[in-house]
C-alpha cells in the first residue's frame, strides 16, 4: 500500500460510515477493503430490531469484495469515533482471506492527524485463528 492508496483507503472508511444503519446502538463503523489489485470496496454496519442480525462494517466490507470476485487483500482501514479495534468475528473472517492483512484503525474525529491511525496487522489481532483443513 503506498501512501496515496493509505489516504484514500483512510478517507472511505470515513466516507462510507455516514451511510451506517445503527439506531439501536448509535455507534456507527465505516470499514474499506484494499485489494492487492488496487481496488477499494467499502461496508458499513447494519443494525436490526432483532439484535443478533447486526452485521459489522469490516464483514459488510468483506462480502462486497467477494462478491466481486476479489479475493487478495492487502489492507482494511476501521472507521470508528475512537478508532476501536475489530470484534472477534470479523476478525476470524478477514484473516481466512488475508492472513497478512493489514489494519489502520482510523479515529474518525481525526482521521488526518498522525495518531489519530493506528497501524497493526491479523498476525496480532488473531494469533491462533481456526484453520479448518
Ligand atoms: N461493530 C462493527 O461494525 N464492527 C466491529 O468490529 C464491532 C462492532 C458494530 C456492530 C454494532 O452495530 C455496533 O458496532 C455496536 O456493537
Amino acid at each position: 500500500m503506498n501512501e496515496q492508496q493509505r489516504k484514500q483507503l483512510i478517507a472511505a472508511s470515513c466516507e462510507i460510515r455516514k451511510n451506517a444503519h445503527a439506531p439501536y446502538s448509535k455507534f456507527h463503523v465505516g470499514a474499506a477493503i484494499l485489494t492487492k489489485s488496487g481496488k477499494i470496496f467499502t461496508g458499513c454496519n447494519v443494525e436490526n430490531a432483532s439484535y443478533g442480525l447486526t452485521i459489522c462494517a469490516e464483514r459488510s466490507a468483506a462480502v462486497g469484495a467477494v462478491a466481486a470476485g476479489e479475493k487478495d487483500w492487502a489492507a482494511i482501514a476501521v472507521a470508528t469515533p475512537g478508532g476501536h479495534s475489530p470484534c472477534g468475528a470479523c476478525r476470524q473472517v478477514l484473516v481466512e482471506f488475508a492472513p497478512d492483512l493489514q489494519v489502520l484503525l482510523v479515529d474518525s474525529d481525526r482521521p488526518d492527524s498522525a495518531d489519530g491511525v493506528i497501524e497493526t496487522d491479523m498476525q496480532t489481532l488473531l494469533p491462533g485463528r481456526f484453520i479448518f483443513k
